[in-house]
């Protein structure tokens, strides 16, 4: 096969930061895709719906004019997010889900939430209302150690949750484990997952083996390989639980390459043909359009894409450094070569 056509597909979780940042982050993630979840840890983080819709006309602000692209805002939930703040997010209809950081656990998780039954009553008015709970899963015990912290989010605190909740949507973003896709694929239709590029590519020997490498250290962080080849196993299956949500997530250099690093990769310069290299590795190519482009927004009740793009297989190397706000950064895979790269993309509207 010498090149790919599918419908547009969509990013299911994505940061783009503020200010500077947008100006490089918000063409990137429109260039591949039409639409983009994207996640509310600013400094201060998005807690209100006005805070989101501001920063939604910053995205909108940044967007090139010839590119058709839609954000779709969430919130930071806190422990003390007013439930009427929750009602006013479902009413405004710009607000796709709410997103949980237990606090600590990674980049601008101060303010998230310091322990799960403190959030009861925001999460029963989420049930009622249908509005989704976006999980950063791993629990911040700092006894549990950093590679086990998803597996045991999964026992201690989702398994609980979903029997306390058990009509709460959930997506559990960047699953990690092989416990954490055996868990969403035996729940309900309404529990879903999204899966990075970097986990179904990547183990933590390229993290750490043969020298430790900054600019692969994201959160959760890569596992071992037999994880890897259950995310794999999820994403080609055909199932709609399991989405694309590269987690997109730049820092500048420094703050990679640096004593104590930023977790986060960045991969809106190839995250098709990233995704595709994994699907076309494992022979399930055929499958890459429902996890890319259909099963996001038919979990999320919205129309899928009418437009398309295009791969074609054209060896091509990543760039080694790109730009964030002025500052230099080094995306994800940098200077390796792929064997598809994105052609075209068609005009086709967006939702
Ligand atoms: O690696 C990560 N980076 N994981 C997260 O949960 C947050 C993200 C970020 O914002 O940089
Ligand atoms: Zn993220």
């Amino acid at each position: 096969m010498q090149s790919l056509t599918i419908s547009l597909p969509d990013d299911w979780h994505l940061h783009l930061r503020d200010a500077q940042a947008l100006r490089d982050t918000v063409p990137a993630a429109a260039r591949q895709f039409g639409r983009g979840v994207v996640m509310p840890n600013l400094r201060p983080p998005v807690v209100s719906v006005s805070q989101a819709l501001a920063y939604r006309q910053r995205i909108l602000a940044t967007l090139p004019r010839n590119q058709t692209w839609e954000p779709l805002m969430t919130l930071y939930l806190t422990d003390n997010t007013p439930t009427a703040e929750l009602r006013e997010a479902k009413a405004s209809g710009q607000i796709l889900g709410v997103k949980y950081y237990p606090a600590g656990a990674t980049t601008n998780s101060d303010s998230g939430v310091t322990s799960l039954t403190r959030v009861h009553p925001q999460l029963a008015v989420m049930e009622e209302l249908g509005l989704p709970l976006l999980l950063h899963g791993e629990v911040t015990d700092p006894d549990v150690d950093i590679f086990d912290r998803e597996a045991v989010f999964i026992e201690r605190e989702l398994t609980p949750l979903t029997k306390r909740f058990p009509g709460l949507r959930m997506v559990l973003e960047h699953v990690t484990t092989s416990e954490g896709a055996a868990f969403v694929a035996a729940a309900p239709p309404h529990v879903a997952a999204t899966i990075t590029p970097q986990h179904l590519l990547f183990d933590r020997n390229q993290l750490l083996a043969g020298g430790i490498r900054p600019h692969y250290y994201c959160l959760p962080v890569l596992k071992r390989d037999s994880h890897r080849r259950a995310l794999i196993a999820a994403a080609t299956a055909g199932s709609g639980k399991f989405f694309l949500g590269t987690d997109s997530a730049p820092h500048p250099r420094a703050l990679k390459e640096t004593a104590c690093g930023c977790a986060g990769c960045f991969s809106h310069h190839a995250a098709l043909e990233l995704y595709a290299l994994a699907f076309e590795r494992a022979g399930a190519l055929a499958q890459l359009e429902a996890f890319a482009s259909h099963h996001g927004a038919d979990f999320y009740g919205l129309p899928r894409n009418t437009g398309t793009i295009t791969l074609h297989r054209n060896a091509w190397r990543l760039p080694e450094e790109l730009e964030l706000g002025g500052e230099p950064l080094i995306p994800l895979a940098a200077g390796d070569t792929l064997p598809w790269q994105m052609t075209e993309r068609s005009a086709g509207a967006t939702a």
